[in-house]
């Protein structure tokens, strides 16, 4: 069988993540996973399979420790790669491909909870008919379990809490978003609950609606509209003044 000795010659030879080839008498694939559930790695399992026009013909498995042939040729196959040095190679697999990489990647440390961020806003005013919409952001917390609720005046709200997305960061992290539709009153306190295996106790986060963001580029606005008007004025009267000056200065 010459396109399997050079197969697994080729295979010998190269280690990236994931090989393709091709070839006069197919399709080749290599595809390498990392399987694994526990924060510390321990259940790490690496899994290298080998594919010909999308048949899996032998496969590594950590767990079980040597190559499998899922056909009579591949059973020779996998025989002879259980004799080889690549057996040792893959053998250390579960370490260099899986759990080293795993655990340089810039990780909080996996035993360890991570705090939120948390930060509350302003989606939309109240205003006519419809209500104002806070929400409620945590980010950049680990792990992923946390709860987020809202109270108004120490009492929970449930029936205006619109909608809440939880979302993988991408980078071991998470962020959560919840939304509240309500009806603002005046003198009441709206507040942000977060439950977090990072915090000993609930985190209550107050809105503070003296000053929302839109109010405060309102009067920003407003200050800065006085001020250009100021500036006209003055520079209006400086005009008018020194026409006036002018006319008395010019004989007639
Ligand atoms: C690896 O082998 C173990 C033990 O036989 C098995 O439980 C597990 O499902 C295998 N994993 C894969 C992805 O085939
Ligand atoms: C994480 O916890 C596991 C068991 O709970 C322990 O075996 C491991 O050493 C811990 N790792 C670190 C970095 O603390």
């Amino acid at each position: 069988m010459p396109l399997l000795k050079h197969l697994s010659c080729f295979l010998i030879l190269t280690l990236p993540v994931f090989t393709r080839a091709e070839s006069a008498n197919g399709y080749f694939a290599r595809l390498l996973r990392c399987i694994y559930s526990s924060p510390d790695l321990s259940d790490m399992v690496y899994i290298d399979s080998f594919y010909i026009n999308k048949f899996m013909f032998i496969q590594f498995n950590s767990t079980v420790g040597r190559f499998v042939g899922f056909s009579n040729w591949a059973i020779g196959l996998a025989e002879s790669w259980n004799k080889a040095s690549f057996l040792i190679t893959e053998r250390a697999g579960v370490d260099i491909y899986c759990r080293n990489p795993m655990k340089n990647i810039d990780t909080p440390d996996r035993n360890k909870t991570v705090k939120p961020k948390v930060m509350l806003s302003l989606v939309k005013q109240a205003g006519g008919k419809h209500p104002a919409v806070l929400m409620c952001s945590a980010y950049e917390f680990y792990p992923a379990h946390i709860k987020v609720s809202w109270l108004r005046d120490g009492k929970p709200m449930t029936s205006e809490v619109t909608s809440t997305m939880e979302m993988a960061d991408g980078d071991w992290y998470y962020q959560i978003h919840s939304e509240l539709d309500y009806t603002p009153k005046s003198g009441e306190k709206i507040s942000c609950i977060v439950e977090h295996g990072s915090f000993n106790k609930p985190m209550i986060y107050d809105w503070d609606a003296s000053l929302t963001e839109s109010e405060r580029t309102e009067i920003a606005i407003g200050a800065s509209g006085l001020m250009l008007g100021i500036i006209i004025a003055a520079a209006g009267l400086t005009y008018y003044k020194k026409k006036s000056i002018g006319r008395i200065l010019v004989p007639n």
